[in-house]
């Protein structure tokens, strides 16, 4: 698959968390909005690891393999965080007391590291030509 589809996938990623972010307050679309990124995601991760070969070869090669190790450090832990938003999620929905600031913190950290995988991905492989 060519690579500005992915990176495509990448930034409505991003933007739905972000209106997941906007509609934190509304709990069933905030889940809503929260689960199909957090899916697409995963489901992208797979796209991008099943044509490697073929994006290695449609590009120059990696630019520089030190950026390239950082996005996908990016990449794995922000993954790694949806499993911890997922189950201080559940707990949110559960009422449990001192929760709330856990996710917060966890949520908005997940968001950071989602942007700059997005952002790192453009340095990671080369534009063909
Ligand atoms: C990447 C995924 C997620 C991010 C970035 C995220 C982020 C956030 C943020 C920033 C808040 C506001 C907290 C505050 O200001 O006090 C929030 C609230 C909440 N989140 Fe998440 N969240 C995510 C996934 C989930 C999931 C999977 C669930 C449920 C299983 C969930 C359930 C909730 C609930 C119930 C609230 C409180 C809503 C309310 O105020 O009534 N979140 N989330």
């Amino acid at each position: 698959m060519e690579t500005w589809l992915m990176q495509t996938q990448s930034l409505c990623i991003v933007l739905l968390m972000l209106a997941g972010i906007v509609a934190r307050r509304r709990r069933q679309l905030h889940v809503k909005l929260m689960s199909i990124a957090m899916i697409w995601d995963i489901i992208l991760i797979l796209q991008v690891e099943l044509s490697r070969s073929a994006i290695l070869k449609a590009s120059n090669a990696i630019t520089n393999p030190l950026i390239l190790n950082v996005h996908v450090s990016f990449a794995v832990a922000t993954v790694i965080l949806y499993g911890f938003m997922v189950h201080s999620g559940k707990k949110m929905l559960a009422n449990e007391p001192g929760i709330r600031k856990k996710h917060r913190i966890l949520g908005y950290t997940t968001f950071l590291l989602r942007i700059l995988t997005f952002i790192t991905s453009f340095w990671a492989v080369a534009p063909k030509g």
